[in-house]
């Protein structure tokens, strides 16, 4: 089914609206292309979220050594005890909700009578996540009114028409996706699609023994080496191009001087590959690596750094006994 950008009901409750359309097919490609043709060789990890991408990312947070959305999970119902009285008559609007499991545990904790109150937006750029789990969300909580949006949240904020405060939502340390510096664009421009007194509760994953962390990126089921991989069928479906995603290892490690984990692609042979948005063919030696992804990991005072000159007034800071992950409530003055 071709859906193009327009609003439809799935359910009274639910309206999802595609912003994916509006992503301009020719620079997407030549985003990838980009990257590739790079002396050091790398790929946008938003292109890890096909749907396959991002079935196998539900998978990995239910790994025993992913120990960031258990982690944060435990952490959420902590801080949805103490924030919950407060909401009510609002928007909450969830950047990258997934499989909106997360606003589930602060739905739990809201009484029902102010639940009815609420308009719940989630964003992803998973256009089958958001259908999924925003159908599976009013199964549990049918007085929520739902208005998802299918979008490219990093690059692309745009909210419907806003009646009350918003409380928005940015968990699972994906902001740790982004560098230091994008990280902190993106906050400054977040802060500019609200209003005085919208609040912002962000999820960060903390620095920590390495050993935890390289773990987490390397789980013995192998399902982050599959993740990794797919991100080359959905550089094959977009640029139509012939990688074979089992010609390349999976490599993650925490690289200390950026506080951050790093995962590649490294090429199992000499490769070459084809696409017709190429002139020439990119040819790959044996052990070269593609960059897939980097996740930076806080510790408090860059928490306080980033936060503070994105303009944010930090509200409350909560850590998890083990600090090994940190929510913080920021506020809009
Ligand atoms: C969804 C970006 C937070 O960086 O931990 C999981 C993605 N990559 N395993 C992360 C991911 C490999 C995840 N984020």
């Amino acid at each position: 089914m071709n859906i193009d950008k327009k609003t439809y009901r799935l359910k009274p409750q639910v309206k999802i609206e595609n912003l994916l359309p509006e992503i301009d097919q020719k620079k997407d490609c030549q985003r990838i292309i980009d990257g590739l043709l790079k002396n050091k060789k790398s790929i946008p990890s938003v292109y890890f979220y096909d749907e396959t991408g991002s079935q196998l990312f539900e998978e990995i947070t239910r790994l025993p050594e992913y120990y960031l959305n258990r982690t944060e999970k435990l952490l959420l119902a902590e801080v949805s005890t103490q924030i919950a009285d407060g909401i009510k008559d609002i928007d909450i609007v969830e950047i990258g909700s997934g499989d909106c499991s997360k606003i589930s545990i602060l739905f739990d904790s809201i009484p029902a009578i102010n639940r009815k109150t609420i308009r719940y937006l989630p964003i992803d750029i998973s256009q089958s996540a958001i259908q999924k789990s925003a159908n599976n969300l009013i199964d549990c909580f049918p007085e929520i009114e739902v208005h998802g949006i299918a979008a490219n949240f990093l690059d692309q904020i745009r909210l419907p028409y806003q009646r009350k405060k918003r409380l928005f939502c940015f968990f699972g340390s994906t902001i740790g996706n982004l560098s230091r510096k994008k990280s902190l664009n993106f906050l400054i421009n977040l802060k500019e699609n609200m209003e005085p007194g919208d609040r912002l509760l962000l999820g960060l994953d903390l620095i920590k023994n390495p050993k935890i962390i390289e773990a987490a990126y390397n789980d013995s089921q192998k399902v982050t080496e599959k993740f990794n991989q797919n991100i080359l069928n959905v550089v094959n479906q977009k640029i139509k191009s012939d990688f074979y995603p089992k010609d390349f290892n999976h490599l993650a490690y925490y690289n200390q001087d950026y506080c951050r984990i790093e995962m590649h692609l490294k090429a199992k042979k000499d490769l070459m590959v084809s696409s017709p948005y190429l002139e020439n063919n990119i040819w790959i030696k044996k052990n070269e690596t593609i960059h897939t992804e980097n996740s930076h990991k806080f510790s408090p005072g860059q928490i306080n750094y980033l936060t503070k000159k994105s303009g944010f007034e930090i509200k409350r800071k909560f850590f998890d006994p083990k600090q090994w992950y940190s929510i913080v409530e920021l506020t809009k003055r």
